[in-house]
């Protein structure tokens, strides 16, 4: 709510069709790119974070927002990384995509037993990216405090996955 807000909804571009036939893409790049938009978005996230020690973000474009945000709350932030890219690894966590599998990964010496993290993502679509990075983070000892999305696409009903984590979404499709 909100018209600030209202006119960041209005920065993500729809593509069809992308990456297969019959997927509607949500495009947050000109929301990005659009100073007052990425600025709104970023300090209502911000405000969701409470008492988290850390954000983490998911890449790729979860660490565009999380980056922000932990900036604006005060934090440090955590990379929740695709597989592969990590020196040393603290865990990781296999989900399902449409077609086959992805691997996130955390990164080693990073997150303290019980560190407070709040999760942020750009789209919260099926859930199995957020509930993978939620899970992961669970599983290496930190508590989830919130899951934070830009976008909530409703019909999937992804929150459903995410258990006991209080899930926040800015926007709504
Ligand atoms: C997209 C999006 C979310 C996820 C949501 O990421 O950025 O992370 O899908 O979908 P889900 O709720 O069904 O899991 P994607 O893996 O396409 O790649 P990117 O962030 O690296 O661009
Ligand atoms: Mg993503």
């Amino acid at each position: 709510s909100g018209p600030e807000l209202e006119r960041a909804a209005g920065l993500i571009r729809d593509v069809p069709d992308y990456p297969s036939p019959g997927i509607l893409f949500r495009d947050i790049t000109p929301l990005l790119a659009d100073a007052e938009a990425f600025t709104v978005v970023t300090t209502e996230l911000a405000s969701l974070v409470g008492d988290a020690d850390l954000v983490a973000g998911v890449e790729a474009r979860g660490f565009l927002l999380g980056a922000a945000v932990a900036v604006v709350a005060g934090t440090g932030v955590v990379p929740v990384r695709k597989a592969g890219k990590l020196p040393r690894v603290a865990g990781s966590r296999t989900y399902d995509l449409e077609y086959g599998t992805a691997t996130l990964e955390l990164p080693a010496d990073t997150l303290a037993p019980g560190a407070r993290v709040f999760l942020v993502d750009d789209v919260l679509a099926t859930g199995g990216t957020a509930a993978a990075a939620a899970d992961l983070l669970a599983e290496v000892g930190a508590t989830v405090v919130g899951f934070g999305a830009l976008l909530e696409l409703t019909a999937l009903n992804g929150r459903a996955r995410l258990g006991d984590v209080p899930v926040h979404a800015l926007l709504t499709a």
